[in-house]
């Protein structure tokens, strides 16, 4: 069965429309807290939880990194860019994972796969610090092969398929079947060199069975949906019926 990792970022913006800058030591009731959703998605089914922290620190700070690392029983993984920044409270906290992702500060949400091409020997340099601390080290591309390629060639064991352009191309079926065969190929060829692969961003309960038909990722990262549909039903039950797609 795929494993379904959980994004809670959008919990943490949330809490920061209201609370940022609120004192840890602070009486004020903080809400929503991000370690309560993370624990309550490992309750719907989780496999894992995904935190990203941005350079900016617009949504997950490091104390909630910290506190995942402690509470959660399942596996942390720490989407990061391969800043010193990040990478220092990555090699202090020690997720079991960590995504590497490009960051642009106009950003609203990571919008594009990391270019290996561009990034090699910084990402190289990132990996090879993570891995040495035993976190096992994903990094976030577009489906293309020479992309797949540098990722293997500079370590990485797992590499996170960029879905997005898929997602975009709901409602145009000649596009959604190019961007199917795209993400079809580019996992079997780097699980024939030897890769792990995940995939995510714009999965949600509408896109998700299709891409399942096309490729056998091992887990798929999910965050915008699953917090939208939590608002309805609740975070346990967002992840459960998700999870509940997965099988
Ligand atoms: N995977 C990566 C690497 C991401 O950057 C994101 C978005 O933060 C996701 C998965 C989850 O994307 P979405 O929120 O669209 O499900």
């Amino acid at each position: 069965m795929v494993k379904l990792g959980v994004n809670i970022d959008h919990s943490a913006t949330l809490r920061q429309a209201r609370y940022r800058g609120v004192a840890p030591d602070s009486t004020i009731i903080v809400e929503p807290n991000p370690i309560e959703i993370a624990l309550l998605a490992e309750r719907g089914g989780a496999d894992s939880i995904t935190a990203h922290l941005r350079e900016d620190r617009r949504h997950i700070v490091d104390d909630d990194i910290r506190n995942l690392r402690k509470k959660i029983a399942t596996k942390l993984n720490l989407e990061m860019a391969c800043s010193d920044d990040v990478l220092k409270v990555a090699l202090e906290i020690v997720p079991d994972y960590a995504c590497l992702v490009p960051e642009n500060r106009e950003e609203i949400t990571t919008e594009g796969g990391l270019d290996l091409i561009q990034n090699k020997d910084k990402t190289a340099r990132v990996v090879e610090a993570l891995s040495a601390k035993g976190v096992i080290c994903s990094i976030f591309i577009d489906p293309n092969p020479q992309q797949i390629e540098i990722a293997k060639e500079i370590g990485a064991p797992t590499i996170e398929l960029h879905t997005g352009a898929y997602a975009n191309a709901w409602g145009n079926d000649v596009q959604k079947k190019i961007e199917l065969e795209r993400l079809a190929k580019a996992s079997e060829f780097a699980k024939s060199i030897g890769l792990t692969v995940n995939s995510g961003h714009g999965i949600n309960y509408q896109n998700v069975g299709e891409l399942l038909q096309v490729a056998d990722f091992n887990e798929l990262n999910i965050g915008h949906t699953i917090i939208s549909r939590a608002l309805y039903v609740g975070i346990e039950k967002a992840v459960a019926e998700m999870k509940s797609l997965l099988k």
